[in-house]
C-alpha cells in the first residue's frame, strides 16, 4: 500500500476528494454499527496550538475505528528542547501508525511527511487546514448536494482557512469570492493555483452577492494574537451579519470553523440563524476524518481503490 499523507488538500485527487466525503456520510449513518478496521493502530497528535474540534474528533475517531490516539505536545516531548523535527518524525513514525500535526509552521508538517513512514495529516498550519475543508463540504454536500457550479463567498481574513477553500474551489470546480482588506490577501502561490475560479474583492458585499454558501474566520488566528487591535480595525465592515447575509442566494449556507467571535466576524444571529449549519460542520470533523484514517490507514479500503496516485 503506497504511502500517501494529506499535508494540503490537492494532495488528493478530485475523485478521492469526493470519495472521502461520501464515505463520510457513509459512516456517519452507520452510527452505532461496530467497525473496527484500525484495531491496534495508533495516531500520534502532535499539538503545537491549542484545539478542542481536531483533538477529540481524531481521538474519538481513532476509538471508534477500533484503535487509539496519543495526545503530544512540544512541552513535553523533546521537540520543545530543540531535537531536530526530522529526527523526530523518523522516531516517532516507527512507533505508530499515522501522525497528525497541528503546527505553527507549515514547513514543520512537510519535514514530517518527508521524514516519516507513515501517513502525516496536517491538522492547521499558518499555511492550511485541508480537515476542515473535508466536514465542510460534507456538510455542504448533506443539505444542499453537489457544490460544483456553485459560488462561495469567503469574508474575512486570506488566511489558512481560506487557502483551503482554494484548493477546494480547485478540486471540485466552484466559484471562490473573496472579500478581505488590502494587505490580507491570500498567498500568491494559492491564488495561482485558484486561476479563474477565484476572484478577490475589497466589498463584501460584492463577494456574497448570490453566493450559495458564505464562509468566514476569526481575523486574527493562533500566533496573531499581537495584532488583534490592527485587525478589528483593518476587518470593519466584515461582519457577516444578517444585512450582508441577505445578499446572498436565499436558500445559502453560513459556514464558519470555530470557535467564532461574536460580534467581530458574524453576529450571534448570523451564527444563531436559520442559514447556519455550524454544528453540523464541527460534528462532521468527526465523520470525516474517520473517512480520512480509513482511506489512509485501510488496504482496500472503498476510497483507496479509487486512487490514481
Ligand atoms: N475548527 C477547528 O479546527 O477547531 P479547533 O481549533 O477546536 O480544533
Ligand atoms: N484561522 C484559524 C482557524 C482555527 C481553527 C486559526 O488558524 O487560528
Amino acid at each position: 500500500m503506497s504511502l500517501r499523507h494529506l499535508v494540503n488538500l490537492s494532495d488528493l485527487s478530485p475523485a478521492e476528494l469526493r470519495g472521502i466525503i461520501l464515505r463520510a456520510i457513509e459512516l456517519k449513518n452507520s452510527k452505532g454499527a461496530v467497525y473496527e478496521p484500525l484495531k491496534n493502530k495508533v495516531l500520534g497528535m502532535l499539538f503545537e496550538k491549542s484545539s478542542t474540534r481536531t483533538r477529540i474528533s481524531f481521538e474519538a475517531g481513532m476509538i471508534q475505528l477500533g484503535g487509539a490516539a496519543i495526545f503530544l505536545s512540544p512541552r513535553d516531548t523533546q521537540l520543545g528542547r530543540g531535537e531536530p523535527i526530522a529526527d523526530s518524525a523518523r522516531v516517532i513514525s516507527r512507533m505508530v501508525d499515522a501522525i497528525m500535526l497541528r503546527t505553527h509552521e507549515h514547513r514543520t508538517v512537510e519535514i514530517f511527511s518527508e521524514h516519516s513512514r507513515v501517513p502525516i495529516i496536517n491538522g492547521l498550519t499558518d499555511r492550511s487546514h485541508p480537515c476542515q475543508l473535508l466536514a465542510d463540504l460534507q456538510t455542504y454536500y448533506e443539505h444542499r448536494g453537489e457544490i460544483a457550479g456553485r459560488t462561495v463567498a469567503w469574508i474575512g481574513d486570506g488566511n489558512n482557512m481560506c487557502h483551503s477553500y482554494i484548493e477546494a474551489a480547485t478540486l471540485l470546480d466552484f466559484k471562490l469570492n473573496i472579500a478581505c482588506p488590502d494587505g490580507y490577501d491570500p498567498a500568491p502561490d494559492f491564488l495561482a493555483l485558484g486561476g479563474d475560479r477565484v476572484r478577490i474583492t475589497r466589498e463584501p458585499a460584492e463577494a456574497i452577492c448570490g453566493a450559495d454558501l458564505v464562509v468566514t474566520d476569526v481575523w486574527a488566528s493562533m500566533g496573531q494574537e499581537e495584532e488583534q487591535a490592527k485587525r478589528e480595525q483593518a476587518f470593519r465592515g466584515y461582519e457577516v451579519d444578517e444585512k450582508l447575509m441577505k445578499m446572498a442566494a436565499a436558500d445559502a449556507l453560513f459556514m464558519h470553523c470555530l470557535p467564532a467571535h461574536r460580534g467581530e466576524e458574524v453576529s450571534a444571529a448570523v451564527l444563531e440563524g436559520p442559514q447556519s449549519v455550524v454544528w453540523d460542520e464541527a460534528e462532521n470533523r468527526l465523520h470525516a476524518q474517520k473517512a480520512l484514517l480509513e482511506f489512509l490507514l485501510v488496504k482496500d479500503s472503498p476510497v483507496r481503490k479509487l486512487s490514481t496516485h
